[in-house]
């Protein structure tokens, strides 16, 4: 099965194609992966700009799937399926990979698969480690718009354990490197300064710690460091002190992020933690939850850095996992900028709905409902003449 994937949710553009090997093992392996990144074009403005990243996709969507299938020689006709994100991300962005994903399926007459980016960074791990689908495991997805603990029983069987009540743990890294100086993205940057750090020089709050409580914040985090650097504007200026700031903040979100996972893990029973998601690229981090799940017992996947970050491959292996399930996700009419892991999947809904809507609640067809015949215009005129 070789499946074309595209991404353009956020402020990457990605197109790539993943191949289930060896046939039917629901196993997948990148063939190519391209990233046209747009940090750059959004750096001068410290942050995303919707309209930008927009005009970046349709400027280079064309291309990369273009590259895509002549690096691997590949023409439209040999693809099984197409791909594409679907939510949560910006809507127009969306648009553009949603648009061109289903245009290109209808043109190569090939079936086009809504993914959840969420769902994708959720069981990328599995790609990494070129191992099929195994369930149940606690995941943790963080990234620049999310962090999310999820107990994952089955495919499309997730239950929310944790998520965070204000800003996500890179949004946090992000605002933290402005307000130090740094530039955008900022969790690269704030790792790059820590590396030269004392971790245990700032004592910077963790928050909702108590046990038991699975949930994160870290805007309190992210005041004291603003606290700190308008008590100390020295910071920005002195190389020293602003490697320990950076390490001392680095530290308290690792300890967050993992005393929270593992806790999560041995609580729910799981045998495996993955760990997905822009933050994961965050070598402290890695270390420290392998240290900890290796201390705990747990078996630990963490995707490669590779494709911690948004990324297409891990949207088409995805879908490739639920096909070689027996699942046959199809895609909303719409996109969703504010789709939830936890939704209902559309195929589910529309059944329902359909269901629903012709049925009664015994289960029998609504009066009204039963087997009516359906004609054309021109037959029900000639069975009506005059209506
Ligand atoms: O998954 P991702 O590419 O985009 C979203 O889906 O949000 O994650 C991007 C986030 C940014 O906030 C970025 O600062 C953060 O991941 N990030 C890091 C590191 N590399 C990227 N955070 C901490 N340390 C890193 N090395
Ligand atoms: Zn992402």
């Amino acid at each position: 099965m070789v499946i074309l994937g595209i991404e353009t949710s956020c402020d990457e553009t990605s197109v790539a194609i993943v191949q289930e090997d060896p046939p039917y093992s629901g196993s997948f392996y990148v063939v190519v992966n391209h990233i046209a990144s747009q940090i750059a074009r959004h750096a001068p403005f410290g942050g995303v700009v919707p309209e930008v990243a927009t005009r970046e996709h349709l400027l280079n969507l064309p291309r990369l799937v273009h590259n895509a299938l002549q690096d691997c020689e590949l023409t439209p006709r040999l693809i099984d399926a197409v791909a594409v994100t679907e939510g949560p991300g910006l809507a127009a962005s969306l648009l553009i990979g949603h648009s061109y994903a289903r245009a290109f399926a209808i043109a190569a007459d090939k079936p086009v698969i809504g993914v959840n980016h969420l769902e994708a960074h959720l069981f990328s791990p599995f790609l990494t480690h070129r191992r099929p689908v195994a369930f149940p495991f606690l995941g943790l997805i963080a990234s620049g718009g999310h962090s999310i603990l999820v107990h994952v029983r089955s495919w499309d069987d997730y239950k929310r354990i944790g998520a965070t009540a204000d800003d996500a743990a890179g949004e946090c890294f992000d605002k933290v490197a402005k307000l130090l100086g740094l530039p955008y993205p900022g969790g690269p940057e704030v790792e790059k300064m820590a590396r030269h750090g004392n971790p245990t020089r700032y004592d910077f709050p963790r928050s909702f710690m108590q046990a038991g409580n699975y949930n994160f914040s870290f805007s309190g985090l992210k005041t004291a460091v603003r606290y700190f650097a308008e008590r100390h504007p020295e910071v920005l200026t002195d190389g020293n002190m602003l490697a320990d700031v950076c390490a001392s903040f680095q530290a308290a979100v690792v300890e967050v992020l993992v005393r929270k996972t593992v806790d999560a893990a041995l609580r729910t029973g799981v045998p495996r933690v993955l760990a997905a998601g822009g933050v994961l690229c965050n070598n402290v981090l890695r270390q420290a939850l392998a240290e900890e799940c290796r201390h705990q017992g747990l078996d630990l996947m963490l995707a490669d850095a590779s494709i911690c970050t948004d990324n297409a491959a891990m949207i088409a292996a995805v879908a490739g996992g639920k096909l070689a399930a027996g699942i046959h996700p199809r895609i909303r009419a719409d996109i969703d900028p504010n789709l939830s892991l936890f939704a209902r999947q559309p195929d589910r809904e529309e059944a329902d709905a359909f269901r629903a809507g012709r049925e009664g609640k015994d289960g029998k067809p609504r009066k009204g409902n039963e087997n009516r015949a359906v004609y054309t215009r021109r037959q029900r005129g000639a069975l009506h003449p005059g209506s």
